[in-house]
């Protein structure tokens, strides 16, 4: 099955073309434009600005994707239809003007084409990520890798907007078990960038900071480490932060990247040793990191650590790292996996949604 998928949930704009296979999805062609430079200038997403950029980037990005794919134009419109059997749009949650651009889009294709369409919950999108199976070559032989995401599992999905632990059975049979009581993990990420005057958004920039800084030279609370649930809490991190920041003589390159360091060992930690007691408790087969957070090398090296001091069993998974942020290919996996079709006349916009 060959699926068209579409992301407009907040910045991005992505367009990407999957072929479903047994267990797994393989990208046929993936294309992400994002207006992430216009929001660093802000200091965070201003949700006009993000939706016209979306009405801006998406034609073209459509184009782009249906070209290289299929050698398709855009202005064939009105003929054949590109060789999809469905498309696969985000429906939430998201910024509402966004969303209704992919959405609209969708809906047009799906009357013009005749296909149907599959609305899909982007957080579910960033789950399933982890069902793209990178192709290599090896001896100038093409290979798969080798494993996928076997069920039951615990999903950790740490973005910009939701640090949210799911135990998972089946496709599509979800139970959520934790999730932050403030701020999200990315949010956090973000929110200490501003602090330490680092561009936005903070999470890969701080990963960099942290690399020339010592993580032993602050030490940041670790919130709710210790209680019996999976919920987690980082705006008492971002308070610490600060008042370090006011305490430091000169924010000077030495201590961003010490506190950078120390900050993200913080998050990184909490976020690591809740999941891994609740991959215990469910005795899963496999954990999933998902979520723009989870391109984290720290995170990723802490989890694989951690999980052999424990002698857990279950199998590790991460995206690959251009997967881990917002795109179509994670959307157009999770339709695939959950694929519900409705007429285009049914689409709706849902900016709240939560897991169903
Ligand atoms: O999943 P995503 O692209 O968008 C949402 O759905 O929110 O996640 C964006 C978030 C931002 O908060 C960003 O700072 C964080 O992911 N992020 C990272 C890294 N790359 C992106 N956080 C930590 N380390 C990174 N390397
Ligand atoms: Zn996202």
């Amino acid at each position: 099955m060959i699926i068209l998928g579409i992301e407009t949930s907040c910045d991005e704009t992505s367009a990407a073309i999957i072929e479903g296979k047994k267990g797994f999805v393989i990208i046929k062609e993936s294309v992400v434009a994002s207006s992430l430079s216009m929001h660093a200038k802000t200091g965070g997403v201003i949700p006009e600005v993000a939706a016209r950029a979306q009405l801006k980037f998406m034609l073209p990005v459509l184009e782009e994707t249906l070209k290289k794919a299929f050698g398709f134009s855009l202005t064939e419109i009105t003929t054949a239809p590109p060789p999809i059997d469905a498309i696969a749009v985000t429906k939430g949650p998201g910024l509402i003007g966004s969303l209704l651009i992919g959405l609209e889009t969708a809906r047009a294709l799906s009357f013009v084409w005749k296909k149907p369409v599959v609305p899909v919950n982007h957080m579910m999108g960033h789950v399933y990520a982890n069902f793209i199976k990178e192709l290599r070559i090896m001896n100038s032989k093409l290979v798969e890798e080798e494993s996928v995401p076997e069920f039951p599992l615990i999903a950790l999905v740490v973005s910009g907007g939701h640090t949210d632990l799911l135990y998972m059975k089946g496709h599509g049979d979800i139970h959520v078990i934790g999730g932050t009581r403030d701020d999200a993990a990315g949010e956090a990420f973000d929110k200490i960038g501003r602090l330490l005057g680092l561009p936005y958004p903070g999470g890969a920039v701080i990963e960099q900071r942290a690399k020339k800084g010592d993580e032993k030279v602050f030490h940041f609370p670790r919130p709710l480490l210790g209680t019996q649930d999976y919920d987690f809490s980082f705006s008492g991190l971002k308070t610490a932060v600060m008042r370090e920041v006011k305490n430091a003589p000169r924010l000077d390159d030495r201590i961003v990247s010490d506190i950078a360091a120390g900050a993200q060992m913080a998050i990184v930690e909490v976020l690591v040793k809740k999941t891994l007691i609740a991959a215990e408790e469910y005795s899963v087969k496999s954990i999933l990191l998902s979520g723009g957070v989870s391109a984290n090398q720290k995170l990723r090296e802490a989890f694989q650590v951690e999980m052999r001091r424990r002698s857990i069993a279950a199998k590790l998974f991460f995206p690959p790292k251009d997967f881990c942020t917002d795109n179509a290919a994670m959307i157009a996996a999770a339709a695939y996996f959950n694929y519900h079709p409705v007429d285009w006349r049914g689409l709706q916009a849902n900016p709240e949604l939560y897991y169903e």
